[in-house]
């Protein structure tokens, strides 16, 4: 019999082939859960796949655009198809910006707006189709930058604020179904996106790790546990609650 935390869950994991989701999904199926990753890079998430089956667990994958609503639909339904069902899903997926707003270009505002907002709004749009009838727990990955304002990041901090707001209004919505929907939100993780960052602006980073009260920057297994428990049963009395992954820094 499988045990753990998601024993028997099936879990959606979008952006799942680097940094947080690719060890959101090791967390997730070492916790019991059949886990279907979603992102871009085939070969990325064919390499994670066989990296968890060759541990023994239940992993499958399927690659698309999150920012494109067909290929949304499409995370879903290799789900469904290769699971028979959708217990949980975690929205992960997203890109970095840089520069002052008003130095902003136009086509990058409307790729991170398309990723990063639209992107979350897509898979809530799939997943809750899917959840009607039988319930189910969405975790949406914001960030601390959801909460204030930062320089020299673009419209990052928008749309992470956005998050958040699809993310309230979706548990409303779908409260009643038996849907839980909450976000968290992780401060400085090291990460790819973490490390494009130092490289463009070491000093910051650096400034922004030594004002966390626990003196570090998180893991991308922190942030995966904290998701694993608001996807898990133990949430069951959890929804629209934004969760902070971040040492404390915004405490
Ligand atoms: P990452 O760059 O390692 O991973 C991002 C994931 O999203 C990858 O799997 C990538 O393939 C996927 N992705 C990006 N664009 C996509 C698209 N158009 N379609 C499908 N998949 C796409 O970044 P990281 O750091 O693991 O970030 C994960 C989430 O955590 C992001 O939403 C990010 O904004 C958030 N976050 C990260 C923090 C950090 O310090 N690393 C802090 C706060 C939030």
């Amino acid at each position: 019999m499988t045990t753990g935390l998601l024993a028997g869950k099936v879990v959606l994991v979008v952006g799942g082939s680097t940094g947080i989701g690719a060890d959101a999904a090791r967390v997730f199926a070492e916790e019991g859960a059949s886990v279907m990753l979603a992102a871009r890079s085939k070969d990325a998430l064919a390499a994670l796949t066989d990296e968890l089956t060759g541990a023994g667990r239940d992993v499958a994958h399927t690659a698309g655009d999150v920012s494109v609503g067909a290929d949304v639909a499409g995370f879903v339904d290799a789900t469904l198809a290769r699971f028979g069902r959708l217990d949980g899903a975690f929205n992960n997926a997203g890109i970095n910006g840089q520069g002052r707003l008003d130095d902003v270009s136009e086509d990058d505002f409307d790729r991170i707006m398309a990723v990063n907002v639209k992107g979350t709004w897509l898979c809530l749009r799939e997943e809750i189709r899917a959840m009607r009838e039988s319930g189910g727990s969405i975790v949406n990955t914001s960030s601390i930058g959801g909460f204030r304002g930062n320089t020299g990041l673009g419209a990052y901090q928008a749309t992470k604020h956005a998050v958040i707001g699809l993310t309230r209004t979706a548990a409303h919505d779908n409260g009643p179904l038996g849907i839980r929907v909450n976000v968290v939100a992780p401060g400085p993780t090291e990460t790819p996106m973490l490390t494009h960052w130092r490289q463009n602006d070491p000093a910051a980073v650096e400034r922004r790790i030594a004002a966390v009260p626990l003196r570090k920057a998180g893991t991308t297994t922190e942030v995966a546990n904290a998701a694993a428990w608001l996807l898990s049963d133990r949430a069951s009395q959890v929804t629209g609650v934004v969760l902070p992954v971040d040492g404390g820094l915004t405490a």
